[in-house]
C-alpha cells in the first residue's frame, strides 16, 4: 500500500477517534495514536495470517472500526455505546505494533523483544499497553473495567492469541466479528484474485477449498 494511502487510511483513525463523545477516551486514543503513529504507518499485523504487508495493523484497525461503526448504525435498537465502539476497535490489537521493529521492505520484518510475542500475546500487551495510558486519567474503576475488558475478550474464545476473558459487554462482541471478518477476507481477496473462473483457491490455512464464481455475468475489478 503506498505511502500516502497509508496516511489517509491514518487520518481516517483519527477522524473515529473525534466522534467519540467521553473526552478521556477521545483523548486516551488520540495520544497513543500520536505517540504509536510511526510505527503504525510500517508495521504488519500479523505474519501467515492477514495483512502482512508495510501498515499492514494500521490498515486492520481502520477495517474493523469502520466495520464496526457501520454495524452499529445498522442495529440502532441495540443501544450500543459508540464510544467504547470505536474506542475498541482503533485499539484492540495496539499490543501488536511492539511485535517489530525492523522494516527493511514491505514483506521483511523481523520480530522483537524475545519470547514476549510467545509468553504474553497481543491480547494481554494491547490491554496492558491501554491501561498504562487510562491510568493517567481520572476514570471511574468500574467504568475502566468495561474499557480494559473491550480489549482483553475481543478475542472472544481462549486459545493461543485468546481472549483473556470471555465478552461480557455487546460492544466487544461487535468489535471481534468485525475483526473476524476483515481478518478472512483480507487474506481471501488475494486468494481470489489468483484463480480464473470456476477454479478452486484455498484460504491460509484453510482446509475446505472454494470455488470462483463461473456465473457468466460476473465481472471481476480491473482496477486492482
Ligand atoms: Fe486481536
Ligand atoms: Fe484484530
Amino acid at each position: 500500500m503506498p505511502d500516502k494511502d497509508l496516511e489517509i487510511c491514518y487520518n481516517n483513525c483519527i477522524e473515529y477517534s473525534n466522534k467519540i463523545k467521553n473526552p478521556i477516551l477521545r483523548d486516551c486514543v488520540l495520544e497513543i495514536y500520536n505517540d504509536y503513529k510511526d510505527r503504525l504507518l510500517k508495521v504488519p499485523a500479523t505474519p501467515g495470517r492477514h495483512h502482512y504487508f508495510k501498515g499492514g495493523l494500521l490498515y486492520h484497525l481502520y477495517s474493523v472500526t469502520r466495520n464496526s461503526y457501520t454495524i452499529s448504525t445498522l442495529y440502532p435498537n441495540l443501544n450500543i455505546d459508540v464510544d467504547l465502539l470505536i474506542f475498541g476497535s482503533l485499539l484492540h490489537d495496539i499490543g501488536k505494533a511492539l511485535e517489530y521493529n525492523s522494516f527493511t521492505t514491505d514483506d521483511n520484518y523481523i520480530s522483537v523483544k524475545g519470547n514476549e510475542r510467545d509468553l504474553l500475546g497481543h491480547t494481554y500487551k494491547s490491554t496492558h499497553i491501554v491501561d498504562n495510558y487510562l491510568s493517567k486519567y481520572e476514570l471511574d474503576d468500574n467504568f475502566k473495567n468495561q474499557v480494559l475488558h473491550i480489549i482483553g475478550s475481543h478475542m472472544r474464545d481462549f486459545g493461543e492469541e485468546g481472549a483473556l476473558v470471555k465478552p461480557k459487554m455487546i460492544e466487544t462482541i461487535i468489535i471481534s466479528y468485525s475483526d473476524n471478518i476483515d481478518n478472512y477476507l483480507e487474506p481471501a481477496s488475494k486468494a481470489i484474485d489468483r484463480v480464473t473462473r470456476g477454479e478452486q483457491y484455498e484460504f491460509p490455512k484453510g482446509e475446505i477449498p472454494y470455488y470462483k464464481s463461473l456465473n457468466p455475468y460476473y465481472e471481476e475489478r480491473k482496477d486492482k
